[in-house]
């Protein structure tokens, strides 16, 4: 198995701020990698070391087998980007936005046009294509953006916060791109914020926080340790919050939370829907009635919190992976 992207020991300062605290990654070919992180962990500059906008203070790093710090040209080729913030001609308009990235990326003028024709449509920009860029929307610049990112099916794609900004139905047509541009051999690290996100289209994910990383594993090993799904009642009284929680602490595969002012109980469950109604019907029959009660989520509050536990900051980083496999080794696992 070889890896596309690989990171040794990175670091980056700017003033008093360690962005990049000693970061390792390994993404193997054909992968997406999901980095999940709040903001300020150090997400954008690992993106911008590895697609050599960016000279780290120290560490190395490769990327499509060739050294960010040496072969600048010729990895740029490689790769395609799509920072936070959108970066595209103001003054074109998205189909010429999209031709002259193509033929910047040597794709041949026929094939840059059938490309950006093709691309405009999955993002649904086929109506506006011919508008200048500077009318349009945020959400409209990200599409555009993102359309320029993957215009020449690059070995090697990165991927910033991709959809924040975005409604669900571009959210969908970028993710439906990612997955066909995975599934052609591209390798793919995506930032994110939404846990969700990271859960839906990565291989593996890597948990960063104050530029080193804190958690990594599939998605599956990350969330069990997370806990899927927060049962969430809300009682009538602080008595029959306390008799709700020893009724229904069988039910919990972590900590559960209780909050008196509130009255409020929130417990991971494994199985949402089940769970519900066997607390449901175990409060009923003990005549405990909730006033409110829902399934969520976890916030990715709770997902740091949890994952960060026990391993400090000063901690080395904690694997995941209970069967103690590494991120390089891992095979590859393909798009859920
Ligand atoms: N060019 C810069 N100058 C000063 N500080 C920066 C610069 N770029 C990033 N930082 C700081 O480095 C830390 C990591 O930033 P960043 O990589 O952008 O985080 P993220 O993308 O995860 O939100 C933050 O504290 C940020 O303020
Ligand atoms: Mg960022």
């Amino acid at each position: 198995m070889t890896n596309a992207i690989i990171a040794e020991g990175l670091t980056r300062r700017f003033g008093s701020t360690q962005a990049l605290d000693g970061l390792d990654l390994a993404v193997p070919e054909g992968s997406v990698m999901g980095l999940l992180g709040p903001n300020g962990s150090g997400k954008t500059t690992t993106v911008r070391v590895l697609s050599t906008l960016l000279r780290p203070d120290s560490g190395r790093a490769f990327v499509a087998g060739l050294d960010v710090l040496k072969d600048m040209v010729k990895l740029r080729r490689k790769i395609g980007l799509s920072g936070q913030y959108a970066a595209v001609d103001e003054d074109l308009t998205a189909r010429e936005n999209l031709r002259m990235v193509g033929k910047l990326y040597h794709l041949g003028t026929p094939e840059a046009n059938r490309r950006s024709d093709e691309l405009l449509e999955r993002f649904g920009l086929g109506s506006e294509a011919d508008r200048p860029v500077k009318g349009y929307s945020g959400g409209m610049r990200r599409r555009v953006d993102l359309a320029c990112a993957v215009i020449a099916r690059p070995e090697v794609l990165f991927l910033d916060e991709p959809t924040t900004g975005l409604d669900v139905r571009s959210r969908q047509a970028l993710w439906d791109v990612i997955v066909e541009l995975v599934g052609e051999g591209s390798t793919l690290l995506l930032t994110t914020q939404y846990l969700e996100e990271a859960d839906k289209l990565s291989d593996r994910i890597t948990v960063v926080d104050h530029g080193r990383i804190i958690a990594e594993g599939t998605p599956d090993q990350l969330k069990a340790r997370v806990g899927s799904e927060r049962l969430e009642l809300t009682l009538a009284s602080v008595e029959d919050l306390h008799a709700a929680r020893r009724l229904l602490d069988r039910l919990a595969q972590g900590e559960v939370v209780t909050d008196e002012e509130e009255k409020q109980l929130v417990i991971p469950v494994e199985d949402g829907p089940e769970a519900l109604v066997t607390a449901i019907r175990a409060l009923d029959a003990e005549d405990v009635g909730p006033v409110g009660a829902g399934l969520r989520r976890p916030t990715l509050d709770e997902a740091f919190l949890i994952l960060t536990e026990g391993s400090g900051t000063a901690a080395p980083p904690e694997p995941v992976d209970t069967t103690g496999e590494r991120v390089g080794t891992a095979g590859k696992e393909g798009l859920r």
